[in-house]
């Protein structure tokens, strides 16, 4: 295992790729389907507005502008400096009344609070490197009012091994998918950096739950604008689990 690193040695490592894409990460193809994915979890969460919403990880604010746009009272939380920013300038842009908050997830005290929390795409969750992820899930469900709702969605593991490519390597003992990719600014400018993806069976999400007083709903597979309720086979990117606390 010499030379092989498996975890990020920096737990802030997303901040830097985050500075790079900045409005970049937009035009990733996986975000494209923000409006279908919102549509599907207020749904699945039976969420009617003016329902109070935190969106952890929220990135440059999608889902958590959506759901304001809906009438839902937002509070997006995200570590990256420049995500948060860029959140800050989309709500001012649209006169949106979200609480943008830059925020490390290990570090989440809204106790109680909130109807509903996502965690989307990673979002807070799927970036910690394999360290950290029982006490930051139990950071989640403990910012739920009783009968609150939890939609998180989280790379499955199964796909990261079924379609592992040349340029990844998955750590079985972390969970962890390392890729070396090149990525774009605005402007076109490329870089390459190291991507740590955390993956999650559905057991693991499921004992999450159980371990932070979660009742869960449901676990489907999806990928990214196209969630749906259905059960997950070796093909879906994403575990979208389902849960309430009782
Ligand atoms: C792939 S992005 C997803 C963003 C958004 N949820 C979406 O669906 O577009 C993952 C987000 O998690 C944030 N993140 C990573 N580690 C975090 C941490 N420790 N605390 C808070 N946010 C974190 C990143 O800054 C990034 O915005």
């Amino acid at each position: 295992m010499s030379g092989v690193e498996h975890q990020p040695g920096d737990p802030y490592w997303f901040d830097g790729v985050a500075q790079f894409l900045g409005t970049a990460y937009l035009r990733n193809a996986f975000t494209k389907g923000t409006e279908q994915e919102v549509d599907f979890l207020l749904g699945a969460l039976a969420l009617e507005p003016p329902a109070r919403v935190l969106d952890v990880g929220c990135g440059p604010g999608r889902h958590a502008l959506a759901l304001a746009r809906r009438g839902f009272d937002v509070v997006g939380v995200d570590h990256s400096p420049e995500f948060i920013r860029l959140a800050r300038e989309a709500a001012g842009r649209e006169g949106l009344a979200v609480e943008l908050e830059e925020l490390d997830v290990r570090e989440l005290d809204h106790t109680g609070e909130f109807d509903a929390a996502v965690c989307l795409c990673q979002g807070g969750f799927g970036l910690l490197g394999g360290r950290d992820e029982d006490e930051v899930f139990g950071r989640i469900a403990a910012t739920l009012r009783r009968g609150g709702r939890l939609a998180l969605s989280a790379f499955s593991a199964a796909f990261a091994l079924r379609h592992l490519e040349a340029t990844e390597e998955y750590d079985p003992a972390t969970g962890v998918l390392h890729e070396r990719a090149t990525v774009r600014d605005p402007h076109g400018v490329e870089a390459a950096f190291d991507l740590w993806t955390t993956c999650f069976t559905v057991r693991e999400l499921e004992l999450l739950a159980a371990m932070a007083g979660l009742t869960v709903d449901a676990v489907h597979g999806v990928t990214p604008g196209a969630y749906r309720a259905q059960p997950p086979t070796l093909d879906h990117h994403e575990l979208l689990l389902l849960a309430h606390r009782p």
